[in-house]
Order: structure tokens, then sequence, then C-alpha cells
């Protein structure tokens, strides 16, 4: 496996890639806000406005040069989540409202930026592995160099969003502590019915960081 940063000439490839692979999130499996090979204008935006930051990370496959997997990684700045809760409610989607409205609010909560007393965040926003290369430690990989990557460019704070039980162990086996837990099952609609049916074993949204040591850990 080849892994490199991802070049503006690959960003219509990951789109393809993350149509294919992403869908089965388990927030957006429970939602259904992208279905598998489809078109997902609102989540493929927000895609492609992280790989605008160019901080994004790849794992090509070297006999077919085929994008095995991904980690999307962008710029959080402080009044983000503030702004992006504001401009929701310009956006008619109860899908798109329901994955971000919780994201969003779980994440103003937590406050990072006046906890750990810094305006910038490296985000790990999209993790997507194609299932064919799943289960053989690729999205371990792609974190361990997206750290790297916010390493080199200076960042203090790393931060992801784990709605995957797969990604919560990849942060704990990375030294991640969970900064916000959440259980899908507590939240309820007006009629008391769940707003997000995941799947088992992904019961709990967890809001997770590190932060990012000066040290050299190569010895
Ligand atoms: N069943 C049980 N455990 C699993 C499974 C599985 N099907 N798949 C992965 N795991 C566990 C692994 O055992 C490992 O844990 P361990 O270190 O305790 O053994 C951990 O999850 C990570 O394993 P990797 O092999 O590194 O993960 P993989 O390359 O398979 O990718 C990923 C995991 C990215 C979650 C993949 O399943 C995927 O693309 N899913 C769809 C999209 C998604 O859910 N993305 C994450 C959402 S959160 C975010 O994007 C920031």
């Amino acid at each position: 496996m080849e892994y490199v940063t991802i070049p503006s000439s690959k960003f219509e490839d990951v789109i393809h890639h993350l149509r294919h692979n992403f869908p089965d999130e388990p927030l957006n499996a429970s939602v259904g806000l992208c279905v598998h090979g489809k078109p997902c204008e609102l989540l493929e935006h927000h895609d492609l406005m992280t790989m605008q930051d160019g901080l994004s990370v790849m794992a090509l496959d070297k006999a077919t040069g085929e994008i095995a997997g991904v980690a999307l990684n962008g710029i959080a700045r402080k009044g983000d989540v503030e702004k992006a809760l504001e401009d929701m409610k310009t956006i008619d989607n109860i899908k798109y409202q329901r994955i971000f409205g919780l994201l969003n609010n779980v994440n103003k909560t937590a406050d990072l930026y006046t906890k750990y007393n810094v305006d910038k965040i490296f985000e790990l926003r999209i993790l997507s592995v194609d299932s064919r290369f799943r289960g053989k430690g690729l999205a371990k990989e792609l974190f361990r160099r997206s750290e790297m990557v916010a390493k080199e460019h200076g960042f203090k704070l790393i931060k992801v969003d784990a709605t995957s039980l797969f990604t919560q162990r990849v942060a704990e086996c990375l030294d991640f502590i969970v900064e916000k837990s959440v259980k899908y099952g507590d939240y309820k609609d007006e009629n008391g019915q769940k707003m997000y049916d995941t799947k088992s074993p992904h019961d709990y949204y967890k809001v997770m960081i590190k932060l990012i040591s000066d040290k050299t850990t190569d010895g």
C-alpha cells in the first residue's frame, strides 16, 4: 500500500471512492442521507471543501493504483460550529440536519478552543476504507499518517468525530482521549421515536482528541 497526500487531480476519484464506500458510516446508514453508488451533493460539498485544505491522505493499492482508503482532514477554527449551525437553518434536508445537527451541537458543548487554548484544530473528518480492504489495519495507518501531517503543519490539537466503534478503537489505540460521548439511542424525536437507529456495535458517538507533542516519537 502507498500513502500519499491527496492532490487536486485526485479529488474526483476520492468522491467516487466515497460514493461506493462511505454510506456504510453508522450515522449515514441510520438516516440514509447518502446511498451507495449515487451522488450525495451535501456531503460531497463538505468533502471537497475539506480536501482543499491540502491535509488529506489516501492509501493506494500499489498493484492497481486504485484508492483503497482515505482520511479527509480539514482545519476547524473558532466560530465554525456556530456558523455551521446558523447555515443549517437554510438547508431543507432533515437527514442532513439530523447528522450535522448532532455533530455540531455536541462539538459546540465541547468547546475545545477554550479548554485547550487553541484557535485552530486539525479535524479528521472522513475516514473511509474500500470494503475489499477492510480489517487489514488501513484505517489505523491513515490515522497515523494524518497525525504526522498535523504535526508537520504545527497543529497542537487533533480531533475526530468518531461515529463508528471501529474509529473509536483506532483512536484509543493511538492514545486519543474521549472528550464527549453520547449514546445514539438516547435521542428521541417529538413523537418519542428514536432519531438514530444505528446498527450494533455502533451505539455511541465520541468526540476524541489528542494533544500533539513537540517531542519526536521516532526515537
Ligand atoms: N468487525 C469488528 N471489528 C472491526 C471490523 C469489523 N467488521 N472492522 C474493523 N474492526 C476493528 C478492528 O479490529 C480494529 O480494532 P482493533 O485495533 O481493536 O483490532 C479497528 O476496528 C480498526 O481496524 P482497521 O482494519 O484499521 O479498520 P478498517 O481499515 O477496516 O477501516 C473503517 C475501518 C474506516 C471504519 C471502515 O470500516 C469503513 O470505511 N467504514 C465505512 C465508513 C465509516 O464508518 N467511517 C468511519 C466513520 S467516523 C469518521 O469518518 C471520522
